[in-house]
């Protein structure tokens, strides 16, 4: 069975809206194996976005993702890598569909209460680097 790294952000933890998160993913069936709750270094912020260093909001990112904590959550279920994606829904709130997560939740591009692995490579490194539990990646 396939696993996905999924994870609520600052913004949706501070907003309240980790209850109704897992909600979605529980109610569409598939299985939580694994949950850590913390606030991130910027060493493992920096790890997670390193696709996106070289870009013009890289620096915003990893502020963004250290300023509180996150809930860091291993899925498990039929096809969830690419469902899940479809449940979370587009980067840009312009493009974000009602009915998604970010559709429904998130109104800007920054703050956008949720991440996705987006593919079996990104999934498997993202699990890896986010349940090593070690205490260097807790601020
Ligand atoms: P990205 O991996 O493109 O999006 P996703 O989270 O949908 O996989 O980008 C990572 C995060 O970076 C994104 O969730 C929000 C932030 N971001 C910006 O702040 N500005 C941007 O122009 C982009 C593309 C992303
Ligand atoms: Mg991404």
């Amino acid at each position: 069975m396939e696993k996905t790294f999924l994870m609520v952000k600052p913004d949706g933890v501070a907003r309240g809206l980790i209850g109704e998160i897992i909600s979605r993913f529980e109610n569409k069936g598939y299985t939580l194996n694994r949950l850590e709750m913390l606030t991130p270094s910027v060493e493992i912020a920096e790890a997670h976005y390193a696709e996106h260093k070289e870009k013009p909001f890289f620096g915003e990112l990893v502020d963004f993702l250290t300023s509180g904590p996150v809930v860091a959550m291993e899925w498990e279920g039929e096809n969830i890598i690419a469902v899940s994606r479809m449940m979370i829904g587009k980067t840009n709130p312009l493009d974000a569909q009602p009915g998604t997560i970010r559709g429904d939740l998130a109104a800007t591009m920054s703050q956008n209460v949720i991440h996705g692995s987006d593919s079996a490579e990104s999934a498997e490194r993202e699990l890896a680097l986010w349940f090593v539990s070690e205490a260097s990646h807790v601020s």
